[in-house]
């Protein structure tokens, strides 16, 4: 048997948590159990483990050993005692929300949501029944005020996808046990390397593993991790019953083999964001940068507090609007225009039309998504080349461009 790896430090437990070669013929690699069902012993032994008293793999929408290794990875590293992964991310969202509420409940969010969650709580949980409420949970005592008996889910991302915005996980936390609520956060863009939810109250974590988690931008997946109960809830009501978005064997896979660098790119990525994030605010075409890293940034003494590094991401706004935010995007050739994040490509995008599209403009101001607002990805390329291509982009006109010097550091690098 491996050693228990509980008390190892966290790329370890990315690489190794929860398998040992021994069992699998001493492949380094674990297996993809690319298999749809599980042949029983015997029939009575297939009785017991749907009735749940035998343990074991029946039908992969309800469990694989792939994936099943994944779970219990992400769950290690977000400090949480088991997972379950799923479709996409919006899968692990729409299968948490299902397993816990009813018709007369309500959800209380945060007023900025990725378009599709906001989507999902608008349309989608209003029909049937489940009240949604939004509020600013920048403000914990605006959070303390609208919270009910009937409250059942809070939710957020922090930060929050596209204007960064953060909110204090402890402070939601005492929310939620105050009226007996679940906390669900949403941890895409920060990853367990930056912060930990659970460490700080929360009951249940949803990811995009589309994202950090596989970070190569080749897959769609989701995972959500919390307490034992909590997660034999969602798989066999969420997923088993109501959505059978399950992730499969081979993207368990992928997500696997990103996690293994996960917090070698985090580092980077925060790294290099910092740089741009940096020289963004200082540009003359760039009127605010929000990034949890800038002093300017205006909860950034909690991002000091809530997490371990500012993160990979950040959204700025240009002078001249969103005009000038199409044009400086149209001028970019090394920075792709794409939706998406996390990946080692830098990926840009304009929120307003493409993955907030889904809110109306009213909606968008009162989450304080700005039309003109530009979200940035900033990926694992050299950073003097992600300068120079913004630079180029927002002065097409300046006779010299305002970063050679990183230039020159670039071409003298190996
Ligand atoms: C913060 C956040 N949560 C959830 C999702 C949904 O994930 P997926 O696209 O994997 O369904 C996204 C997608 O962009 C996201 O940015």
């Amino acid at each position: 048997m491996a050693r228990d790896l509980i008390e190892t430090g966290f790329s370890t437990r990315a690489i190794h948590a929860g398998y040992d070669p021994a069992d699998e013929h001493g492949a380094l690699t674990p297996p993809v159990h690319l298999t749809s069902t599980f042949a029983f012993d015997s029939a009575e032994a297939g009785g017991e483990m749907f009735a749940g008293t035998r343990p074991g793999h029946f039908y992969s929408r309800i469990s694989n050993p792939t994936t099943d290794l994944l779970e219990r990875r992400v769950a290690s590293l977000e400090g949480a005692e088991a997972g379950v992964a799923t479709a996409s991310g919006m899968g692990a969202i729409t299968a948490v929300m299902w397993s816990f509420l009813r018709a007369g409940d309500e959800v209380v969010t945060d007023q900025t949501l990725y378009g599709c969650t906001f989507a999902f709580m608008r349309d989608g949980l209003s029909r049937f029944g489940i009240t949604v409420t939004q509020v600013d949970m920048t403000d914990m005592d605006a959070l303390a005020a609208v919270v009910s008996d009937k409250t059942r889910i809070i939710y957020f991302e922090t930060p929050a996808n596209p204007n960064m915005r953060l909110v204090d996980i402890a402070g939601a936390a005492k929310v939620a046990r105050a009226c007996g609520a679940k906390l669900v956060v949403d941890n895409t863009y920060a990853t367990p390397l930056l912060t930990r939810p659970i460490e700080l109250g929360a009951d249940i974590v949803v990811h995009s593993a589309t994202k950090y988690l596989g970070g190569h931008g080749d897959l769609v997946g989701g995972i959500a991790v919390g307490g034992v109960e909590d997660m034999a809830r969602v798989r066999l009501t969420g997923v088993k019953d109501m959505t059978g978005a399950v992730m499969s064997p081979f993207t368990a896979f992928l997500v696997m083999r990103g996690l293994k660098t996960l917090a070698l790119r985090m580092r980077q990525h925060c790294t290099s964001a910092a740089s741009v994030a940096t020289w963004l605010e200082s540009h003359p075409a760039v009127t605010r940068v929000f990034y949890p890293g800038l002093k300017s940034f205006d909860q950034h003494a909690l991002a000091q507090r809530q997490m371990a590094l500012p993160g990979g991401m950040m959204a700025f706004e240009l002078a001249g609007g969103h005009e000038a935010g199409v044009a400086m995007m149209n001028r970019l050739t090394l920075i792709r225009r794409a939706v998406s994040l996390g990946d080692a490509e830098t990926l840009i995008q304009h929120p307003a039309s493409m993955t907030h599209s889904t809110y109306s403009a009213e909606e968008r101001a009162a989450a304080g998504i700005g039309e003109g607002l530009v979200r940035l990805s900033v990926g694992l390329e050299d950073v003097a080349d992600i300068l120079a291509d913004l630079a180029t982009a927002l002065s097409p006109h300046a006779a010299l461009s305002p970063v050679p010097e990183a230039r020159k550091v670039n071409v003298a690098a190996p």
